[in-house]
């Protein structure tokens, strides 16, 4: 365990720094071959997803363009609802634009679901999904990351961007969050 202070609080790493970069420049590598000859607009949800957006756009070796989102679930996670309210809004009009959401983990899908059909009600010409993380057992809606880091299981994970709390954002891996740390607030 790379952090001392809180390896405690954290069971076993399920994705290092290290498998995540390669596992991003394999991706990258697709990404520049299926837009090849074509612009880019990299739009990445906050807050999970600045360390995804930060290291993959870095291994492009194409020209970007990068935005922002912050999106809020209501009811996350007890209700099927689905529906997410804008916090932060785009900078750019992505009419005619292909998009590429840049998102942290799919967990029931609900709001990568919602934002895709968002933005390409507003005119984009292709939207496309990029999740470092997925996973496949709390899906609850249809939706298939176009570009997957890893599939991970259904367990309360933090780290590489991924909170309980607000903590827990800058660990460079993956991990499962220990059960203690939370038993109390459920
Ligand atoms: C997380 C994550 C995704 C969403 C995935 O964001 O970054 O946006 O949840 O969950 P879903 O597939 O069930 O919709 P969160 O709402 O925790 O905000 P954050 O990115 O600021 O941590």
């Amino acid at each position: 365990m790379r952090y001392d202070d809180v390896s405690d609080e954290l069971d076993e790493i399920l994705v290092t720094e290290e498998q995540m970069l390669a596992r991003l420049a394999e991706l990258a590598r697709e990404v520049e071959r299926d837009y090849d000859g074509h612009d880019l607009l990299l739009v990445g949800v906050l807050k999970g997803a600045v360390m995804v957006m930060s290291d993959l756009s870095r291994a492009l070796t194409r020209p970007v363009r990068m935005d922002w989102m912050a999106v809020s679930s209501y009811g996350h996670g007890t209700t099927s609802s689905g529906v997410v309210r804008i916090l932060k809004d785009l900078d750019t009009d992505i009419a005619g634009k292909n998009v590429l959401l840049v998102e942290d983990i799919i967990d029931t899908g609900l709001t990568l679901s919602w934002l895709r059909d968002n933005l390409l009600s507003r005119g984009a010409l292709t939207v496309k999904i990029l999740a470092a993380l997925q996973k496949p057992d709390a899906l609850k809606v249809d939706i298939v990351a176009d570009y997957l880091g890893f599939d991970i299981p259904n367990k309360f994970v933090v780290g590489y961007g991924l909170d309980y709390a607000e903590n827990y954002r800058h660990l460079r891996d993956v991990a499962v969050l220990s059960p203690r740390m939370y038993a109390d607030s459920e």
